[in-house]
Order: structure tokens, then C-alpha cells, then sequence
């Protein structure tokens, strides 16, 4: 017998982020031969096809429409890993439609109501129709999860630089070269436990190059595990060292 969903929400919610998980990889199997799309791999394929347009344009293009969700497990356990550290200010590197967003805006509402604490799901996206599509889905979700959600559109290494909290956790869900500049630019904001979740580590380890020998160099003050879910999913705890 499967046990049942960690998440505790309304049947509403619960039906929707079923429906938008199924959405989301009917679309990446259409577009992936593995099934699960990978922004390095999508873009080697444009550009090996040797298109007459700019892959990067032609990449970004097909992206506007895709959900390109995480895994309803690694949700779920980010879910849980939120509730078990107290965590409420959380920023979502790459937020698409919206999906994962729900689960940590869920999430932070509980340990809010639990700790007292205030807290934010700063959210990011840098395509206005994307972040249209997410916000009509949390109005949906209601106010426990649309009050919870401060959506910052636009480049987030530019809408990241100011104003932000101590941070309890830092979730990459980014195209990957991406993935280093982000870290960089919320670090100073870290709170000392804070944790750094990255999704796809394992398949997408080349893209990730850089970002893993930064979280890996013990000088930088992480401890990472590779958590084994598909494909991978990377938690780092922030533990700088003490003057
Ligand atoms: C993998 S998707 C995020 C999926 C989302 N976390 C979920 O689970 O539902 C990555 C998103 O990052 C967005 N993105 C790419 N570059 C960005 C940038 N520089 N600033 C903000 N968002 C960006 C893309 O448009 C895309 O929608």
C-alpha cells in the first residue's frame, strides 16, 4: 500500500497539482526522448540540428508554453524538508507556471502558523506570460497559498539583488549556467543551516559544472548530498565556518 500525500491542503489543490503534474510530463515527453527535459540537453539538440534561427531564441520559444515542473516526489519532499527545519523565507530560483511554487508556499504557510514567524516564497520567472499562467493557478489554489507569494518577474540575477530576507532556502530550478550566479547573489542573504536544493545534478551534471565545485569546495561552507531521486536532486546545507 502506498502511503498516502505528505501535503496537507484542500482537495482542490490537491486535484489541480495532480492535473498540472500530468500535464507537465505529457508535455516533456513530447519534446525529450528520455522523457524528462533537461535545458542543456534541449539546447545541444537545437543547436546540433544546425537551425536557421538562434537556438537560444528558438529554445527560449519553445519554453514559453512549457510547465517543465519538478517531480511530484522531489515536491513532496521539499514540502517536508520545509516543515522539518521551520523554514519561511524560501526564494524559488525559476518558478514557470507555478507547480513547485504551490508545494512551498503551502509548505511555509504551516510552519508560519506553527513557529509564529513571518515568512515569503519569493518566487522568480522572467516571461510575463508564464508568470500570468501561475498567477491565475494560485488564485485558484486560494489565499493560503496566493498570500504567501512575493513573484518577482523579470532576470532574476537583477530582480535577486535587493530586498531579500535572511534566507532559510534556496531551491535552483534554473537553466543551469544559471544556477552559479543565482547562489552567488543570495548568499550574503543565507542564514547559517540554510539549505540549497538543485534538481537534476545527477543527469544534469555537465551544466552543472561549475556550480558543483563551488557547493563542493570545502572553503564555500556546504555539506551536499546527492538525494536519489531521478535524475538527482542536490541538498546542501549552508555551514560556514566561524571566525
Ligand atoms: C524548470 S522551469 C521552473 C519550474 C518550476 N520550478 C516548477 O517546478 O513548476 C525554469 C523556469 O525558469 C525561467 N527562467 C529562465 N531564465 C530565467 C531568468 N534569468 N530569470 C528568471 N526566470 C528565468 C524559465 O522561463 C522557466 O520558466
Amino acid at each position: 500500500m502506498s502511503a498516502p500525500t505528505p501535503i496537507d491542503a484542500p482537495p482542490h489543490i490537491l486535484h489541480l497539482l495532480s492535473e498540472l503534474h500530468k500535464l507537465s510530463l505529457e508535455q516533456e515527453a513530447q519534446i525529450s526522448k528520455t522523457g524528462k527535459v533537461l535545458s542543456t540537453n534541449v539546447l545541444g539538440d537545437l543547436e546540433d540540428k544546425g537551425s536557421a534561427t538562434n537556438p537560444q531564441e528558438e529554445f527560449n520559444q519553445l519554453m514559453l508554453d512549457k510547465f517543465i515542473a519538478l517531480d511530484e516526489d522531489k515536491c513532496q519532499f521539499t514540502y517536508q524538508l520545509i516543515n522539518a527545519m521551520g523554514a519561511t523565507n524560501i526564494i524559488e530560483a525559476g518558478t514557470s507556471f507555478g507547480v513547485s511554487t504551490i508545494y512551498l508556499a503551502l509548505a511555509i504557510a504551516k510552519t508560519k502558523a506553527v513557529t509564529g514567524k513571518s515568512g515569503t516564497v519569493i518566487a522568480t520567472e522572467k516571461e510575463k506570460t508564464k508568470a500570468d499562467v501561475a498567477r491565475k493557478y494560485w488564485v485558484q489554489c486560494g489565499s493560503v497559498v496566493e498570500e504567501q507569494i512575493d513573484l518577482r518577474e523579470g532576470d532574476l540575477l537583477e530582480t535577486l539583488k535587493g530586498d531579500l530576507p535572511e534566507i532559510d532556502l534556496l531551491f535552483l530550478d534554473i537553466w543551469t549556467p544559471l544556477a552559479l550566479p543565482t547562489l552567488k547573489t543570495v548568499l550574503p542573504r543565507m542564514r547559517p543551516g540554510a539549505v540549497v536544493l538543485t534538481d537534476n545534478t545527477i543527469s544534469g551534471a555537465e551544466g552543472y559544472a561549475e556550480l558543483l565545485a563551488f557547493l563542493r569546495s570545502p572553503e564555500n561552507g556546504f555539506r551536499n548530498m546527492t538525494l536519489p531521486f531521478t535524475n538527482g536532486f542536490e541538498m546542501s546545507v549552508y555551514q560556514p565556518r566561524s571566525e
